[in-house]
């Protein structure tokens, strides 16, 4: 999805070339979120004038193109803006001319770099063509750089200050964005609003600063009455219930930045799409909310609303980031996803660390504590996520109805809202997600939020929009994943699933050995999964010798099982390119059993639980075919005749074997990719993020 990174220095020196630097390698941090090209604006060498370089492909090679002009690296800079993108292409095919940043005009009066897809974009543009204006790409973002030079044109006159156009020109769009403007009629100051695509602002100075939080500034009439060049659409969201309110402040000039001597100091701000592009320059951030409109000018910050909402906090905090930039680089490996499997008996740990107690076998999810009681009383449970975070929902929906005995759906989150899914004040809405930032499963919770239900985050990445909009929530606290193809969250979001699951159980007497048998399943996991790692190099000669020329995969097993088919068959065709399927082995004979022969590759999953029998028929029924099955079963099962190819794992609980299983899984379609010669963390086609619809 795209990526949006955008630099701006007050009273700070810097020369053209570091500035270039800053912003290509801004970008190559958003790497990860997949993308088709990338282009940057910077300062020409008179305020009246913006550079703009543009390439398709990688950043490298964008980075090349400006390396390989003839532009002044060495003029310096005491104040200024620059803007920086990649581009998924939505509208229009990748080339320089739909690459970010779009202009207004052929003197760059107005650039613009945004993220999702604006919706209106042909009326718009029908309206601006009859009003003379000219387009020079296919994108939906052009239309919003020519509407400023629209409304600059016809209200010139009243000299209208940036903000104020902005806040009129975003009245006048629909759909879901984030945005950032330069312009050369307000040199050294930048305009970013943000509208279902996330956004955040870090702040760095050298002196420490005198504030926490910037304070909200509402709009006038003026503004609200908009252009009305079309009929603007508008969003109202749910509540805010992460961001913390700071306590005993005052609001005086909480946009200036001050140093603690209460003096105006040399600063620099980072507008991104997400933190891994900012975290190696500042650790201050301030996420900005959906129809929030930042300004930046002289050194201050200040964030505008259109209208004055009910329970809408007035103030955006100031926090901390808890990244580091080691634990976004690839390390000793390969590649993202590499580094991230391999990572998974690491990641485990850090889901459980201070929720799980392995003494007195309880569970304790800050998060959720004090909505526990609701919970319990809930008439359903419904969970909605995407591709593999619905995996994780699937894995864990039987043990969540065995512990808590209530009836649970799971939900593919466009689906979920294509059928118009009746939802009750008394359900509980569990949305799953990574990045948090998924179209579609926002949408999902709002649509739950609007319906009155307590709606439940279990998100990755903090700050996101699904954890500050939900009521409330679990992180899954895996760290960072780039890859685009998710490995280590899915084993994370299990283990979260699973603790949610025990902690809404635990008045459950007759339950306690279940529970208990369970938490210390857990407790032996991060050692079985790095004894599972130790199956690596097997497991790529596996890939050589046997996979590597397969045109399809099947992938079948039953129960808690199905999951991991699902998710695994999932991975095989992300990064490798290869169909696979998951299937339900109890369907074989329903259709599947068709495609068995001697040639087909099958993956049967048959490690042991009281399913064991059944698969061992549906291993039968694939063998009379002349199906030659690879099979993953338990390391001490000697049940499994000689002949078949196996991949052994360490046995646990019924309901976790799915996070030991699914490990050879992810190392199998890794090594597939590579053999196949593809770029494992960036396939083709996909996105990390995916934030529209
Ligand atoms: O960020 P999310 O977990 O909401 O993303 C949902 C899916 O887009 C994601 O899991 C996708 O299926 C992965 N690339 C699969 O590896």
């Amino acid at each position: 999805m795209c990526g949006i990174f955008a630099y701006c220095t007050y009273l700070t020196e810097k020369d053209r070339k570091e500035i270039c630097d800053i912003l290509c390698t801004g970008l190559q941090r958003l790497e990860y979120r997949g993308y088709d090209s990338a282009g940057i604006g910077i300062d020409g060498d008179t305020e009246k004038d913006v550079i703009l370089f543009k390439q398709v492909g990688k950043v490298a090679a964008l980075r090349k193109l400006i390396t390989e002009s003839k532009v002044n690296f060495g003029k310096t800079f005491i104040n200024q803006v620059s803007i920086a993108h990649t581009r998924w292409a939505t509208h229009g095919a990748p080339s320089p001319i739909n690459c970010h940043p779009l202009r207004s005009d052929p003197t760059n009066e107005f650039t613009v770099i945004h993220n999702g897809i604006v919706t209106n974009n042909n009326e718009l543009r029908l309206v601006l063509q009859k009003k003379g204006y000219k387009f020079e790409s296919e994108t939906d973002t052009e239309v919003v750089a020519v509407l400023f030079k629209y409304i600059w044109d016809s209200q010139r006159g009243t000299r209208l200050d940036f903000t104020t156009l902005v806040k009129i020109v975003v009245k006048e769009l629909e759909g879901s964005f984030a945005f950032v403007f330069k312009s050369i009629h307000f040199p050294n100051e930048v305009v970013t609003a943000r509208r279902g695509s996330p956004l955040l602002i870090g702040v760095k100075t050298e002196k420490k600063l005198k504030i926490d939080f910037v304070d909200v500034e509402i709009a006038g009439p003026d503004v609200e009455k908009g252009a009305g060049l079309l009929a603007p659409g508008s969003s109202s969201l749910g509540s805010n219930f992460l961001v913390p309110q700071p306590a005993g402040m005052t609001r005086t000039q909480s946009r200036a930045f001050m140093s603690e001597e209460g003096v105006p100091q040399p600063i620099e701000f980072f507008i991104a799409s997400d933190a891994s592009a900012v975290v190696e320059h500042t650790k201050r951030v301030l996420y900005l909310e959906d129809d929030d409109i930042a300004h930046i000018i002289e050194g201050e910050l200040h964030i505008h609303r259109l209208r004055r909402e009910e329970g809408k906090s007035s103030v955006r905090a100031i926090e901390t980031l808890e990244l580091e930039l080691a634990e976004i680089m690839k390390g000793k490996f390969d590649h993202f996803m590499q580094k991230e499997i391999y990572e998974q008996p690491e990641s485990v740990v850090n889901t459980m660390r201070g929720r799980v107690n392995f003494d007195t076998h309880k569970i304790t999810l800050g998060g959720l504590k004090a909505y526990l009681p609701i919970i319990r009383r809930c008439r359903r449970i419904v969970f909605s996520a995407c591709g593999t975070s619905y995996h994780s929902c699937i894995a864990t929906r039987a043990i969540f109805e065995e512990l808590t005995e209530i009836p649970v759906s799971v939900e593919l989150a466009s689906d979920f809202l294509d059928r118009k899914t009746p939802i009750f004040r008394d359900d509980v809405c569990v949305f799953v997600s990574q990045s948090g930032e998924t179209a579609d499963t926002i949408l999902a919770m709002r649509y739950c939020l609007e319906r009155g239900a307590l709606c439940v985050g279990v998100v990755n990445t903090v700050g996101s929009t699904i954890s500050r909009e939900s009521h409330c929530g679990i992180h899954i606290n895996a760290g960072p994943e780039i890859g685009v193809a998710s490995t280590k969250a899915y084993t994370s979001q299990y283990i979260a699933l699973i603790m949610f699951a025990i902690q809404m159980s635990e008045d459950r007497i007759s339950l306690t050995e279940r529970r208990k048998q369970i938490i210390d399943g857990l407790h032996e996991l991060p050692a079985q999964i790095s004894q599972v790692l130790h199956g690596d190099k097997a497991l790529q000669q596996l890939a050589k010798t046997v996979l590597a020329n397969s045109r399809s995969l099947l992938i079948m097993g039953r129960g808690f099982q199905y999951a991991t088919c699902l998710e695994g068959a999932l991975k095989i065709k992300e990064i490798s390119y290869t169909h696979s399927e998951g299937i339900l082995a109890g369907e074989l004979k329903h259709g599947p059993l068709a495609l068995i022969d001697g040639d087909l590759p099958v993956i049967l999953v048959m490690t042991r639980d009281s399913l064991y029998p059944k698969v061992q028929s549906a291993l039968a029924q694939v063998t009379a075919r002349k199906g030659q099955p690879i099979i993953i079963c338990n390391e001490d099962d000697l049940s499994i005749s000689k002949e078949y190819r196996t991949i052994r794992v360490p046995q646990t609980v019924d309901c976790l074997q799915g996070i030991l299983n699914i490990i050879p899984l992810q190392l199998l379609s890794y090594h597939l990719a590579i053999l196949n010669g593809f770029d494992v963390d960036f396939p083709r086609n996909l996105a990390k993020s995916v934030t529209t619809e």
